[in-house]
């Protein structure tokens, strides 16, 4: 079982990885820090409320994060993607507002409980305050993983930088550097994690959980979204969903050790760099990049957690 605290943006990837880490009894999780991204935090911390809700998890604090990255500017919101309210069609109910708890929380979390995994699918800004602002963070927590970056492939939204690295490098040049224990689960792999809407009405015949229920139309949104982006598509990828499916089964993909920089500026903003020379060395830190994974164990892992009743 790893007790995970859980930096997201919710956004759709990020609300069905929410879904997958509720039901998977490998998964315990601590927190959940609410932050800008996909969508704006107030947003994000609204989404996740509701979710929460409908799992019957209010029990699970929602921790503030970032409103903005470090750089100050002004975040681009990605409503084509995500919906205008970041769950597609999909909005919580009027009047419903999530609370949030002080981001100090997790230094609590993080000194009261054993083993404390960090799983970032955001931008990452928030992973870095905490860094920034808390002592031995890269001793004290057992390990991190890390959505973003893109090795050997395209960007998504420049023509080399991932989004999450894009949208706060500076933030994601610090974790790079300064992480130990650090799992990256970028573009090249999660692009493949594709789920299909058969797929998605397969779980929903299966499961009546309130939580599933709205997995449909959440998802024919996003997947509708994927086939203008990528014609042919038959799918859309599960990012973040796939990053939390890496931590629970890391047999499922295989790594590289290798250091990694991230651009801060310039055209370059956010492209993920990492020397793969037959020549070149491993990272003196335990810095591990995905560079594969096994598509069909990934499918089959999310079916039979989203297919759980509780
Ligand atoms: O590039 C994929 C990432 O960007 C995911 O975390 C997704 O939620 C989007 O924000
Ligand atoms: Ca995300």
């Amino acid at each position: 079982m790893k007790n995970i605290l859980l930096f997201a943006d919710p956004g759709i990837d990020d609300s069905v990885a929410i879904m997958y880490a509720l039901l998977n009894p490998d998964i315990n999780i601590l927190g959940i820090v609410s932050s800008y991204g996909n969508v704006e935090k107030k947003q994000a911390t609204d989404n996740i409320a509701y979710l929460l809700k409908l799992a019957g998890r209010t029990d699970i604090p929602i921790i503030g994060g970032s409103n903005s990255p470090s750089s100050g500017e002004i975040p681009t919101y990605y409503p084509e993607i995500h919906g205008q309210e970041g769950l597609g069609p999909i909005r919580p109910p009027e009047n419903f507002a999530g609370e949030l708890t002080n981001f100090s929380k997790l230094y609590t979390i993080i000194e009261e409980n054993q083993d404390v995994t960090i799983v970032d699918v955001g931008r990452n800004t928030s992973l870095a305050s905490l860094y920034l602002l808390g002592e031995d963070i890269a001793e004290k927590v057992k390990e991190f993983y890390i959505m973003g970056g893109a090795f050997f492939v395209p960007g998504n939204v420049t023509p080399s930088a991932e989004a999450n690295f894009y949208g706060d490098p500076i933030a994601s040049e610090l974790l790079v550097k300064n992480l130990d224990n650090l799992y990256i689960a970028p573009l090249n792999v999660t692009n493949k994690a594709i789920i299909t809407l058969e797929q998605v009405k397969t779980i929903q015949e299966m499961n009546g959980n309130p939580l599933i229920e709205i997995l449909d139309d959440v998802m024919t949104y996003y997947i509708n979204a994927y086939k203008k982006l990528i014609p042919g598509i038959n799918g859309a990828p599960l990012h973040d969903v796939v990053t939390l499916s890496l931590m629970v089964n890391p047999d499922m993909g295989k790594t590289i050790r290798r250091d990694v920089e991230v651009l801060t500026t310039g055209l370059g903003q956010g492209t993920s760099i990492a020397d793969f020379r037959v020549s070149s060395k491993p990272a003196e830190k335990n810095i591990n990049i995905y560079l594969e994974i096994d598509y069909q164990m990934f499918v089959n892992d999310f079916i039979e957690v989203m297919t759980r009743k509780r």
